[in-house]
């Protein structure tokens, strides 16, 4: 490289004129009048123009002229005003050019599968095959940026704080968050396996009792569960965990982080103490236990009034313990033509569980709002009006409802809450709704295995007040966790830990793991109680949600440079892959495909 760059390409301006400088670059475009050749450098920082002058420099000029897209290139040359109605007031250099007098092609390149460019259709296979030349357009610069800041916000955070940044193992013993883990086989210890942690719930717990006080860590966690559009196997959580305090610190603590990080990376002003939302109150009313609050839209239950009508699909529900629920859409019987609800909705309803969707449009008839439907007639006048008050229906509404189980019912209209939002764009896209949803069940019945789970997780403390239930009345146990969410995603969510070993063997009791299965699993866990360990909670943030929202995008894959497909592969690497047989040797492992190979051998040579 005979040329160093004085400057980058989104820095000067109109004052810079007749400065000299150098840049460096990628070509973004070029531009050939015959006469003089234009090329847009590029860089992180954004693009200028060069010009090439045939007259000035035909050296120069004819080197520019065989220039081709992401050539990589230095050039040094005299800023200068841009001619009269050339300039481009789109560009931050817009009102500049650099007359280019020496030119130096640090690179070639061939010539890329898609433009560098903001809001492009290209499939996402090929940019995450080419990862590198997808992280040259400007809105994933501006991710990778975010992220970082994000990052170095918190660390400042906390560490103003006193806490801690503490690295936990990555080769660990699995730890039960739910998922399925990701193994690793020790060669020194044939047939045994490290686990990669879920989180690093148990550590941090252990931190506590070893008197840290106050942990974070910006922590990579695995979970080998299939990947959704908001879900990666390998994701980042900001991960903390404080002694001697209650939900209210934790809450607190975290409220004015989550406020610091908006404020600074979108200057959007977050009122802390944000809501708080129990549980019960967020099924009953959005049927989720992360609902989105830009837009209002409640869910109502009318079973009282549904099983008194002459309705066969709802007092059959009822009959078999289900209720019937439903939402009330404004303006929706205007918007919604009756095939966009028996078929659109309908459908979209079905693909969530629902066995049927039943519809009433709001009609103002002789100054007085009835309800027509098909279904209308199965219900008396006075039904009819106690629909419409339980809704508030006004003139011209459409009310939706569902009849099953309490569980299906929610999980079907909880989506379609928000299809419909989205649909009638109900909601300020800008806005952000921030929530605590707080007194989350201890546990919840799990009716396949005739067990109780942990809505959590197994080390989230009971309310003191209601731990006398563990063994009456478990069900209605109400734990100390929390989730926060924003928008209709779960950004983050812990709990106060159970720091007294008896408690923590009840819990495990009621979640069938027996005393052997503990010892064996969390045995150094519970050890580690029985030395004087502290009261303490803590709390996870997904810091790839958190950049999802910070960035606005809803796909995960967008807010991490190297992320894995729908099915866990990275196109760029081509990971996972086959691995040799000595490597397979060494570790004592032997493949499906490997043991084929054996038998196939060992039956030729009986033959
Ligand atoms: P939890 O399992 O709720 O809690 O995880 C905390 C947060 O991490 C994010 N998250 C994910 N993000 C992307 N891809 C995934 N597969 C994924 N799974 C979870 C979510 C979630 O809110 N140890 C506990 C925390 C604690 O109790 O302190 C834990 O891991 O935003
Ligand atoms: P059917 O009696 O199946 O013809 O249904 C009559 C109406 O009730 C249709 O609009 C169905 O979509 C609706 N429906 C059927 N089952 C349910 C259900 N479980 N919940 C709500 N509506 C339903």
């Amino acid at each position: 490289m005979r040329l160093k760059r004085t400057h980058n390409c989104g820095q000067l301006r109109l004052e810079d004129a007749g400065r000299k400088v150098t840049l460096a670059g990628w070509v973004h475009s070029y531009r050939d009048h015959g006469g003089l050749v234009f090329i847009d450098l590029r860089d992180k920082e954004g693009l200028t123009q060069l010009v090439f002058n045939p007259e000035a420099q035909p050296e120069i000029h004819k080197q520019a002229r065989a220039v081709r897209c992401e050539w990589v290139m230095a050039a040094r040359g005299t800023v200068q005003p841009r001619g009269e109605g050339l300039e481009n007031p789109k560009l931050p250099t817009g009102q500049i050019e650099v007359m280019v007098q020496e030119l130096e092609t640090l690179n070639t390149s061939k010539t890329p599968p898609f433009e560098i460019e903001d809001g492009i259709k290209t499939g996402e296979e090929i940019r995450l095959a080419k990862r590198y030349i997808d992280l040259r357009r400007p809105e994933m610069q501006k991710m990778l940026r975010v992220r970082h800041r994000v990052m170095k916000l918190v660390r400042d955070y906390f560490d103003r704080l006193g806490f801690l940044e503490i690295e936990t193992p990555m080769l660990a013993k699995s730890t039960p968050e739910g998922a399925r883990d990701f193994l690793v086989p020790s060669r020194l210890m044939p047939n045994c396996f490290y686990a990669l942690p879920q989180s690093p719930q148990l550590f941090k717990q252990i931190l506590m009792v070893g008197g840290v006080d106050k942990y974070f860590q910006i922590v990579r966690c695995f979970r080998d569960e299939d990947p959704r559009a908001d879900r990666q196997a390998e994701f980042t959580q900001i991960d903390v965990e404080m002694s001697f305090v209650d939900c209210n610190d934790i809450i607190g603590v975290h409220e004015n982080l989550v406020a610091k990080l908006w404020k600074q990376i979108l200057g959007v002003d977050v009122v802390a103490p944000m809501r708080r939302m129990t549980y019960k109150e967020a099924m009953d009313d959005y049927g989720i236990d992360r609902p989105d609050l830009r837009f209002d839209m409640k869910l109502r239950d009318i079973t009282d009034i549904a099983k008194a009508s002459a309705f066969k699909v709802f007092t059959s529900a009822v009959e078999k313990g289900g209720i019937v629920k439903g939402l009330c859409v404004p303006s929706g019987g205007e918007k919604y033509s009756r095939s966009d609800i028996e078929k659109t909705l309908t459908e979209f309803a079905a693909d969530y569980g629902a066995k049927g969707l039943a519809w009433l449009k709001a009609k103002k008839e002789n100054d007085k709002v009835t309800l027509a439907s098909s279904i209308a007639k199965f219900f008396s006048a006075e039904q009819l009006q106690q629909i419409i008050e339980r809704f508030g229906a006004k003139d011209g509404d459409l009310v939706l409802l569902v009849a099953d189980a309490e569980k299906g019912v929610n999980k079907a209209l909880a989506p379609l809450r928000c299809k419909i939002a989205r649909d009638l764009k109900l909601y300020d896209e800008k806005a952000f709704e921030f929530v605590w949803v707080v007194e989350f069940p201890l546990f919840e019945w799990n009716e396949d295995e005739k067990r109780y789970d942990s809505l959590h997780h197994p080390f989230t403390a009971p309310v003191p007040e209601e731990l006398h239930k563990i063994d009456s009345d478990p069900a209605n146990i109400r734990s100390q966790a929390y989730d926060i969410v924003v928008n209709g995603y779960e950004i983050g969510g812990g709990s106060i830990r159970i720091h007294d070993p008896k408690v923590q063997e009840k819990v495990f009791g009621l979640l069938k793991i027996s005393k052997e299965q503990a010892q064996q699993r969390f045995g150094f866990f519970l050890r580690a109680l029985e030395y004087g360990a502290p009261p303490h909670g803590g709390i996870a943030f997904g810091l790839d949600r958190m950049i999802m929202l910070l960035t606005g995008t809803e796909n995960i894959r967008d807010v991490i440079a190297f992320p894995k497909t729908q099915r866990g592969q990275c196109l760029m690497t081509e990971a996972p892959s086959e691995v040799d047989q000595k490597q397979l040797d060494e570790l004592n492992l032997r493949t499906q495909k490997h043991s084929h190979v054996i038998e196939q051998k060992t039956e030729e040579q009986k033959q």
